[in-house]
């Protein structure tokens, strides 16, 4: 490792896998003796770890090189240096048109090529091209740094309560609106091995939770301990067995991919909450056709349905899309009519953007944006209102909070319900880390407060703390 002690900044967009990835980019720095920053100010290198998802999240990307424009202007007056490297999936689809629009950026680099980031880096310091957008052949699991190790970015101190670990990325779907399979490429798996040996990384740290990712995590196929692959419900069992590993996560899935031993996992391990990312898109089945979604609203109904009998308790989160080219106004109704039918704990919507080189983008019949915008809204107001009546009938039930970090108040904790539900308590800093039973007293807009009952809530002395409860809801 270099003596040189540079600093990075990374800002992350996009979803849970890009958070993974920036702290493994952050692991791969480290080996050159780069520290992290909260912001950019004064950083020798600025990567922006990208999203292509809507053309929102692109734009997104451009805006933000504009404004490290006089950042680095300042550090060259200065004689120093600030690099700019753009990861992520704009990276990946976009290459040297990134380049070519925005020519203060030094670096491009795609999702599969993070193990390389210095070397990439290196090159665009000494004024070569230094764009690497390619699907290569080695796997950047086996190279880059392990979790916590020597010389990371993170070695020597806790990790987070709740952890993020792919276990498997790529996409051989082909929804004809999305742009993942060209941006994270081919369906890959890791292997059980590799991924159990992470977990214990992640709870030696301090880590309860594992929260699995993958773009189609329910498609995941692994080669196994005995030399066969493992589908997810293996790995999840076998993960279930790590001492201190108390809960499980997996997300997104599929609903082409639930398969009956993944089902049956939701009524057999206990540490696998209640709680799943179940995108379904349309309730249209001339939509959900024309998506290339290859089921129907029926038979998502009834996968939802087979996942409640195994699970009773399991609560339901969605992505929709409104606006698919050729959408009705009948088929939004089925779109409506399909969440009314499940009732979702939480839910995402977007109005349909198309994105260059996917074929919805083609299609002659886009609806206009005044009635995406209007469908759009009507969605998320009949999705908002489950999920306030999903919050509300916790009120006065008592449920286990992995307690994750301090709240936004001295003497407040915020952990997660077995629902995913923010949880906030008056807790000693102490318990961090642990379970606890929490009666649930007030409930705000995005999260609930309540108090500790049982032990704990004797140690900390704080249960009848009441005023303070909800103070911020
Ligand atoms: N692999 C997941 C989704 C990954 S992308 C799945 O198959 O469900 C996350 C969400 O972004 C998608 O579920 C979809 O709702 C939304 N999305 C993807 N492409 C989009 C587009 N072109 N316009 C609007 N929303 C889009
Ligand atoms: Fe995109 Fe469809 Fe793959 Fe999900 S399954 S990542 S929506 S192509
Ligand atoms: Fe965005 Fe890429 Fe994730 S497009 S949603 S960062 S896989």
């Amino acid at each position: 490792m270099s003596e040189a002690k540079k600093t990075v900044f990374i800002k992350t967009y996009g979803c849970q896998m890009n958070v993974y990835d920036s702290d493994r980019m952050a692991d791969v720095l480290a080996r050159e003796g780069y520290r992290p920053v909260e912001s950019p100010e004064g950083a020798d290198l600025v990567v922006l770890n990208t999203c292509h998802i809507r053309e929102k999240a692109a734009e997104k990307v451009y805006s933000e090189v504009g404004r490290l424009k006089p950042l680095k202007e300042h550090a060259r007056k200065a004689g120093r240096t600030m690099q700019i490297a753009v990861a992520g999936c704009v990276a990946q689809a976009e290459g040297e048109e990134i380049v070519a629009r925005a020519p203060i950026v030094d670096a491009v680099i795609g999702p599969q090529s993070y193990h390389r980031l210095l070397a990439v880096l290196a090159r665009a310091a000494q004024g070569q091209s230094a764009i690497d957008t390619d699907f290569p052949d080695e796997d950047k699991f086996d190279h880059l740094p392990k979790i916590g190790g020597n010389g990371t970015a993170a070695a020597g101190q806790n990790g987070p309560v709740s952890a993020f670990l792919t276990v498997q990325e790529g996409c051989d779907k082909f929804c004809t609106f999305c742009v993942v399979p060209y941006t994270r490429g081919a369906e890959a798996s890791r292997p059980v091995e590799q991924i159990v040996s992470e977990a214990e990384r992640h709870i030696a740290r301090g880590a309860r939770e594992i929260m699995l990712l993958g773009q189609n995590v329910n498609a995941y196929h692994g080669a196994g301990l005995d030399g066969g692959d493992w589908p997810l419900a293996r790995l999840l069992a076998r993960l279930s067995d790590i001492p201190d590993l108390e809960r499980l996560r997996y997300t997104t899935s599929h609903p082409r991919d639930m398969s009956d031993d993944l089902i049956a996992a939701h009524r057999d391990l206990p540490r696998l909450m209640p709680y799943l990312h179940l995108p379904v898109q349309s309730g249209s089945d001339r939509i959900l056709a024309a998506m290339n979604r290859q089921h129907s609203a029926d038979d998502y109904r009834r996968l939802v349905e087979r996942l409640r009998q195994a699970r009773p308790d399991l609560a339901l989160s969605g992505d929709f899309i409104v606006g698919f080219p050729g959408e009705s106004d009948t088929d939004f109704d089925e779109t409506m009519r399909l969440v009314a039918d499940i009732g979702y704990a939480q839910a995402y919507s977007f109005k349909y953007s198309p994105r260059p080189g996917t074929p919805a983008a083609d299609a002659a019949d886009q609806v206009p944006d005044p009635v995406k915008a209007e469908r759009l809204q009507r969605l998320q107001e009949l999705l908002q209102a489950q999920q306030t009546a999903f919050n509300a009938a916790m009120h006065g039930r008592t449920m286990d909070v992995l307690l994750e970090k301090p709240g936004r108040r001295p003497g407040q904790l915020v952990g997660r319900s077995p629902w995913l539900q923010a949880v906030h308590v008056d807790a000693p800093a102490d318990i961090i880390g642990t379970i606890v039973p929490v009666r649930i007293e007030t409930i705000g807009a995005n999260s609930l407060f309540g108090s500790l009952t049982g032990p704990a809530a004797a140690r900390s002395g704080q249960a009848s703390d009441r005023d303070a409860i909800g103070a911020i809801a």
